[in-house]
């Protein structure tokens, strides 16, 4: 299994290095559900449609448009996935988190995520972003099973899971621009189905401050292979003190996390720029 599944990794990688007249992407980018608007901010980009990537998945979510996109952004050449795979969609771990380790044999330095989330923090308000600290994994671990030796070791530390200094710019780029930046621990459970409310409230209780169905298993790849790593949750809802008439609902959470996508953009353009 695992020399077949490093062949996949190394066939989409020389695909897609294939169109990159061998440039090496600086920065690995995901952009979660209503977020792939950032894309439309590269610059000189390739498209590169996940169907035509040898072994990517087909990207069946909810606002995941499904493009690999690569160009400059903040004056760096990146590579973003415009959606990515999740679990509920019913694809194993290996191919839920192939593109990071795709990512990876590019030669990216860092790695940034970002992923619509339920707060559960009763502070949090619908459109407040999130800066991921720290996360709870109540997914399967993608790293179970025979390990990938090239990749990283069989007990990778995961103390710190997010960068700091990484964050620490994010939190000043955030105070300039005046835009309120909030700091928590993501949990990541398997979804489809929102939590019920003693779910949320349980989630609470152990720790969580947003919930979602991804982004997890992506982090745990890319921090076995020691990949800078950078969150930011998008908060679609507000998942405490419930009245008695309220659903969540699928749409509002993608609209949600268009209308606040704008300040995820500035964020993470200057932090590129940075860099
Ligand atoms: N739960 C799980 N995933 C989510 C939520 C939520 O409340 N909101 C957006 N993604």
């Amino acid at each position: 299994m695992s020399k077949e599944y490093i062949t996949k990794i190394e066939t989409a990688a020389g695909y897609i290095s294939g169109k990159f007249n061998g440039k090496k992407p600086f920065a690995g980018i995901v952009l979660g559900s209503g977020l792939g608007e950032l894309a439309e901010k590269i610059e000189n980009k390739t498209i590169i449609p996940y169907s035509q990537i040898p072994h990517f998945a087909k990207s069946t979510a909810v606002g995941h448009k499904g493009n690999l996109i690569a160009g400059e952004l903040g004056g760096k050449f990146v590579v973003a996935m415009q959606g990515r795979f999740h679990y509920y969609e019913g694809y194993g771990m290996d191919q839920v988190t192939l593109p990071v380790r795709v990512m990876k044999l590019l030669g990216i330095s860092c790695f940034f995520v970002s992923n619509a989330a339920g707060g559960v923090n009763p502070e949090y308000r619908v459109g407040d972003l999130m800066l991921i600290k720290d996360h709870i994994n109540l997914m399967p671990n993608p790293l179970v099973g025979q390990n990938l030796e090239e990749f990283g070791p069989r007990f990778p530390d995961m103390t710190r899971p997010y960068d700091r200094e990484l964050m620490k710019m994010a939190q000043s780029i955030a105070q300039k621009m005046g835009i309120s930046l909030k700091t928590g621990v993501y949990l990541a459970g398997t979804g489809p189905t929102y939590e019920t409310p003693a779910e949320y409230n349980y989630f609470r209780t152990i720790g969580a401050d947003a919930v979602g169905m991804s982004t997890v298993p992506e982090v745990i790849v890319a921090r076995h292979s020691s990949i800078p790593t950078f969150g930011i949750s998008v908060i679609t809802n507000e998942a405490f003190g419930f009245s008695d008439d309220f659903v969540n609902d699928g749409d509002d959470v993608v609209k949600a996390a268009n209308e606040a996508s704008g300040k995820l953009e500035k964020i993470i353009i200057e932090l590129i720029s940075q860099l």
